[in-house]
C-alpha cells in the first residue's frame, strides 16, 4: 500500500471519527436546554448524555491520535517542526484528559442524582455542579473548534 492511499484511508477515517465523535457535543446544549420546556424527562436526558459521552465521544475521540499520527507518517512531516500540529496536539491530550477524568464523572454525577430524585431520593444541593458540567461543556466545544481550525488552515505553511 502506498503512502498515498494510507494517507487518504487515515484522513477519511479521521474525518468521519470526528464527526461521529465530537458531532453529538453541539446537540447536548439542545437537549439540556429542552428540560427547561419539560420535553424530555431530565433523568433520560441526562442519562442519554452520560452514555454518549463514555461510549461513543470518548472511545471514538480516542482514535484521533492513531489516524493522526498514521497521516504524519504517510506525509513524512516533521512534527517538533509542525507548529499548528504541536498546538493541536496539545489542546486535544488537554481537552480529551479533561472529559474522561472531569465531565464524564460530573455528568454521570447528575445523571446519577436525577435519576434518584425521580425515585424519590434526596434532592442535593447540585448548582456548582451544574454550573461546573455547563462551563466544561463550552470548554470542550471550544477546543474542538479550535483544533479542526488548526488542522483545516494550517497557519505557519500548509504540510
Ligand atoms: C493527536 C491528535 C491529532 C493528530 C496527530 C492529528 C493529525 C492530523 C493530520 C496530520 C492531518 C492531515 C493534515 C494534512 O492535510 O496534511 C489532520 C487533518 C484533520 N484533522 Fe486531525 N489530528 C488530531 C486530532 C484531531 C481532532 C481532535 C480533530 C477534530 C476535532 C481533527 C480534525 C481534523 C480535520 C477536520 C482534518 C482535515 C483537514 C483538511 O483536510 O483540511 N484532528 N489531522
Amino acid at each position: 500500500m502506498s503512502r498515498d492511499l494510507i494517507f487518504q484511508l487515515s484522513l477519511s477515517l479521521h474525518i468521519l471519527a470526528a464527526i461521529a465523535a465530537f458531532g453529538p457535543v453541539f446537540i447536548f446544549p439542545v437537549v439540556v436546554n429542552s428540560l427547561r420546556t419539560g420535553a424530555i424527562p431530565q433523568p433520560a436526558a441526562l442519562e442519554a448524555i452520560r452514555r454518549v459521552v463514555q461510549y461513543v465521544v470518548i472511545p471514538v475521540g480516542l482514535t484521533m491520535p492513531l489516524t493522526g499520527l498514521a497521516m504524519v507518517w504517510a506525509k513524512q512531516l516533521d512534527l517538533l517542526r509542525t507548529g499548528w500540529l504541536l498546538a493541536a496536539i496539545a489542546l486535544y491530550a488537554a481537552a480529551i484528559a479533561y472529559a474522561i477524568v472531569v465531565q464524564l464523572p460530573s455528568v454521570a454525577r447528575l445523571a446519577r442524582v436525577a435519576i434518584d430524585a425521580g425515585k424519590g431520593g434526596q434532592a442535593l444541593h447540585v448548582e456548582p455542579l451544574v454550573q461546573r458540567t455547563k462551563l466544561g461543556g463550552i470548554y470542550l466545544t471550544l477546543s474542538i473548534v479550535a483544533i479542526v481550525l488548526l488542522m483545516v488552515v494550517q497557519p505557519g505553511g500548509k504540510s
